[in-house]
């Protein structure tokens, strides 16, 4: 029987093991995590991540050949492959601090495998890293061999949260880098041989490492790339009275260009899209490509500006004033579908709004009071770090409340945004929302979910990104 174990439990590591152990019966999975916690929660009927199927996934491997287990280095000692899944942080500090990866958990996974492993072994990149790292963690494993053969494939992951599941039984494609040489192609051709369980053969594509570790960056730079463009066009449109959904329909409809990733949002959130694309300009910029690192700047500078633009029109509209105010915030997950909040917009609106002296009144389906509360209270880049060496939570935000059901959040409001595309909210009862709050009542929808003729007609002053603007919110300065 072959043994995968697979470091890091998190949203990568625990659903994407869980789908090769419901496909390859004949292989046992071990996920290890030094987080006892998180292993805890594989282990409990409370999984430590919310994603659509997953439950029923774990439920029916786990104990069968799906484990979930602290104890590492067993594990480690026993595995044919080991995936390494964690943290790749944003550097704070030192040389790269702002852009950099962090491989502190790398480099501490790859010693350890060194020093606990008795036999041959592949060693795969799940983690997204910068473009070379395996030749660093090659020397890692190398240097400290007792005759044992170390393979480095780069299988980067390409699911997205809230679709995991799907992604996983059904990937648009597997990559998987490896050496050129006959050891390195037999490995290539070991983790070939997983995929293929399930993945038809023409989607597992075989590169180069460094093309393989390359593409992920790449990848994720290319879709948040699609956002900016769509979100300055957003922009525009308002400026223009044109609208951004009929114009992102009608650019997508280019069968060069296809309608996916042109939703025009508050801006992009998640664990991935900023930390690689600042790790693809630090790359860019070591090398002496300085034009090369300006241009994906450029992605990361319209999210920015997308989200202080949203906040602004809120605090513009609302009589250049949010102080004291009631603001129901609808969603603080990044996405729909997901409790992750790792970069959600909703943490920079919040900031400006609480900046603005504002009261917050947050509801959110599956993220947790004190979560939020943390997020507000993290420092940049601090949530990308394993659980136990977190912040503490440090004492709650006064001015922010979080409660379990809009009616509640939106309750004597002032105003409401909307910051991420539940399908509750779609279905919401807003004349009932509209009575109860305070008048003139404000919605300010950062997903564009809303049917902004039918709350206009109840009564509300609507805005919605990249719309038409509500002849309220277009006689205010230009520079909201
Ligand atoms: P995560 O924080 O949810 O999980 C990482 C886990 O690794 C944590 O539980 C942590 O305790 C554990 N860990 C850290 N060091 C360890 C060690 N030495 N041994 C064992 N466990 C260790 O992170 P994630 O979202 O699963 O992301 C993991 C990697 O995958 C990152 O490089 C990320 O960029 C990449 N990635 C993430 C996504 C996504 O959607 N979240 C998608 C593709 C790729
Ligand atoms: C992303 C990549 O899609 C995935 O391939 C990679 O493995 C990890 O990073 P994820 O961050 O989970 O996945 O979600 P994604 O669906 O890409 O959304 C990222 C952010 O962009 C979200 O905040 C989402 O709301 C936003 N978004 C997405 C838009 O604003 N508009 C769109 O059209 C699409």
């Amino acid at each position: 029987m072959v043994k995968i174990c697979c470091l890091g439990a998190g949203y990568v590591g625990g659903p994407t093991m869980a789908i090769i152990a419901l496909k390859c019966p004949a292989i046992e999975v071990v996920v290890v995590d030094i987080s006892a916690a998180r292993i805890a929660a594989w282990n409990s009927d409370q999984l430590p991540i919310y994603e659509p199927g997953l439950d029923e996934v774990v439920k029916s491997c786990r104990g069968k050949n799906l484990f979930f287990s602290s104890d590492v280095e067993k594990h480690v000692l026993e595995a044919d492959i080991i995936f390494v899944s964690v943290n790749t942080p944003t550097k704070t500090r030192g040389l790269g601090a702002g852009k950099a990866a962090d491989l502190t958990y790398w480099e501490s996974a790859a010693r350890m495998i060194a020093d606990v492993s008795k036999s041959d072994k592949i060693v795969v990149e799940k983690s997204t890293v910068p473009v070379k790292t395996a030749e660093a963690i090659e020397k890692i494993l190398t240097h400290n061999t007792k005759g044992i053969n170390f393979q480095i494939l780069s299988n980067p992951e390409f699911l997205a949260e809230g679709t995991a599941i799907q992604d996983l039984l059904n990937p648009d494609r597997v990559l998987i880098g490896g050496r050129q040489s006959p050891e390195g192609q037999k490995a290539v051709e070991a983790l070939k041989a997983v995929y293929a369980n399930w993945v038809p053969e023409d989607r597992i594509i075989a590169t180069n490492l460094w093309s393989a570790e390359l593409s992920k960056l790449a990848a994720n730079a290319v879709l948040a790339q699609r956002i900016s463009s769509v979100n300055a066009m957003s922009a525009l449109c308002e400026a223009t009275g044109a609208d951004v959904t009929e114009v992102a329909y009608a650019v997508g409809k280019d069968s060069r260009i296809g309608p996916k990733f042109l939703n025009a949002s508050v801006g992009f959130g998640g664990s991935c899209f900023q930390k690689d694309i600042l790790n693809l300009i630090y790359i860019c910029e070591c090398n002496g490509l300085m034009e090369v690192a300006n241009y994906w700047k450029g992605v990361i500078k319209i999210n920015d500006y997308q989200k202080s633009r949203f906040v602004n029109r809120v605090v513009a509209s609302m009589f250049n004033t949010v102080s004291g105010k009631k603001i129901a915030v609808l969603g603080f997950a990044f996405k729909k579908d997901t409790g992750d909040t790792r970069e959600t917009p909703a943490i920079d609106v919040c900031k400006g709004l609480l900046g603005d002296k504002a009261n917050i009144s947050i509801y959110d389906p599956q993220v947790t009071e004190d979560q939020i509360q943390r997020d507000l209270s993290m420092n940049k880049f601090d949530w990308d770090h394993p659980p136990h060496l977190q912040p503490m939570s440090p004492s709650a935000i006064k001015q922010v409340s979080v409660v379990w059901d809009a009616y509640e959040a939106t309750k004597d409001a002032h105003g409401v945004c909307i910051l991420t595309e539940w399908d509750e909210f779609k279905t919401l009862d807003y004349q009932k929302i509209y009575d109860n709050m305070q008048k003139p009542a404000f919605i300010f929808d950062g997903r564009n979910i809303v049917d902004l003729e039918k709350l206009r007609k109840i009564g509300f002053i609507v805005y919605s990104i990249g719309k038409p603007l509500d002849p309220w919110v277009k006689d205010l300065p230009a520079s909201a």
